[in-house]
């Protein structure tokens, strides 16, 4: 019999809390869909993270439905026991299980959905529920709520009005709680001794591929479920490529690494980028780019604190990133016409950071009702700005040619600052030197 390995409370609490948010409605999560299995190869499953986040179930094919104050309150529909299904894809808790060791007040059997879910909608005045992510739950939805409207007949609510659940549960996933942040410590930790590991074990002729084992074993040696998205270990050229992710190259004396890579920890992801020499010694050229993309990192982590706006600090990334292209001479003439016309996008095509949560790009509005939301004690986020300059792009100085450079933080914000949770990660040339290839 398998135990579920979090403390039940954790979840009993974050479906208290978000209650409380939603009295006279109810609020109905479904299960991540199950990946595609390709000629019946199974890849890992990981549960949709709202659903983990109020439940801690693991399991495929289940709805929660939570109606604050009302009894039975939390209620899941999970799959049957199936012995025969047991044998070869695992144990399943069941309806049973789910109420025994989740805590759930009452669980059904999935199959029992569309039957059981108009009673239990029909004394609720509205529903949180996000539509688009699964298209036959939505087509279920919308039958179930056309029953409850006909079963209330001419003194009901009529359709009951259907709220975004992402939105909702994504303010309170934004300010991380205490127990939270103790994970996602960890799981910065986590990646943060793996991106060291990888830096000792680079040197000129290992694979990318082998760099990526290197972290993976840390990862999971540390105790990490997984990676927090797929690594990309890119040396070269391949780093001025966003989204590089064949990580099939070798890697060679000359060139720089970038390795954007995070471990899992718990359900909350780390998102580390570092970018150092494959010999363990910067050129003269690289450590200039560097040193650029280094400044503005700083400038805006000392920035950050509550009050200020995230929009400020994508301004504030392109401006400097703009002012250092100026003066590597990638670009000429006016800053303010040159970020007017986007031309900075050429070197720096991307935003200076993100939510970080339990998922690697965080749940949360950015902006409340067209206006940036200023920043707030517990709110964490990556800062990353970078620039990549093409080895083909003819009109920047042939010196700077194939040079991408990322450098990426995962921070929290403080009641008057922020606290760097990947600090244990060199990032300054000479500490880098000091423990490239030195395994
Ligand atoms: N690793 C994904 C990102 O940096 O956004
Ligand atoms: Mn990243
Ligand atoms: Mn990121």
């Amino acid at each position: 019999m398998r135990k579920p390995t979090f403390d039940m409370s954790i979840f009993a609490e974050r479906r208290k809390k978000v209650g409380q948010e939603i009295t006279g409605g109810a609020l109905v999560v479904s299960a991540h869909p199950e990946h595609i299995r390709n000629h019946d190869v199974h890849h890992p499953y990981r549960q949709d993270s709202n659903l983990f986040y109020l439940t801690g179930w693991e399991e495929p094919e289940s709805i929660l439905i939570l109606r604050p104050g009302m009894n039975p309150e939390s209620v899941m529909f999970v799959r049957r026991r199936d012995p025969e299904r047991e044998t070869w894809d695992g144990f399943r808790y069941g309806p049973e299980g789910c109420e025994r060791e989740f805590k759930i007040d009452k669980a059904y059997p999935i199959d029992e959905f569309t039957k059981v879910a108009p009673q239990l909608l029909k004394e609720v005045d509205r529903v949180y529920y996000r539509l688009y992510k699964n298209k036959e739950l939505d087509e279920q939805m919308a039958g179930i709520l056309q029953t409850v409207k006909q079963m209330s007949g001419r003194t009901g609510y009529g359709l009951l009005s259907i709220h975004d659940a992402d939105t909702l549960l994504g303010e309170q996933r934004l300010i991380k709680s205490e127990y939270e942040l103790t994970q996602m410590r960890e799981a910065c930790e986590i990646s943060a001794q793996g991106h060291l590991a990888a830096m000792r074990f680079t040197r000129p002729g290992v694979t990318e591929r082998q760099v990526q084992g290197v972290l993976a074993h840390h990862f999971y040696m540390k105790g990490s479920a997984r990676e927090g998205y797929h690594p990309i270990v890119a040396s070269g050229n391949a780093a001025t490529t966003l989204h590089y992710n064949f990580n099939d190259q070798v890697c060679k004396d000359g060139d720089l690494l970038l390795i954007d890579a995070g471990a899992e920890y718990n359900y909350y992801t780390g998102d580390i980028t570092r970018t150092f020499p494959v010999s363990g010694k910067f050129t003269d050229e690289q450590a200039r780019v560097y040193e650029a993309v280094l400044k503005v990192q700083k400038a805006i982590l000392d920035y950050v604190k509550p009050g200020i706006v995230f929009k400020d600090l994508h301004d504030m990334g392109t401006s400097l990133l703009t002012d250092a292209m100026l003066d590597l001479g990638l670009l000429s003439g006016r800053k303010d016409d040159l970020i007017q016309a986007l031309a900075q996008k050429k070197y720096y095509p991307h935003g200076i950071g993100h939510w970080l949560g339990m998922d690697v790009h965080d749940a949360g509005l950015y902006y409340k009702k067209n206006e940036p939301r200023p920043l707030e004690a517990n709110m964490c986020f990556t800062v990353e700005p970078g620039l990549y300059i093409p080895a083909d792009d003819s009109s920047a100085p042939a010196k700077y040619r194939g040079i991408g450079i990322r450098i990426e933080d995962n921070i929290r914000v403080t009641s008057s600052g922020c606290e760097n949770m990947t600090s244990s990660v060199p990032k300054e040339i000479a500490d880098l030197e000091k423990v490239v290839g030195k395994a």
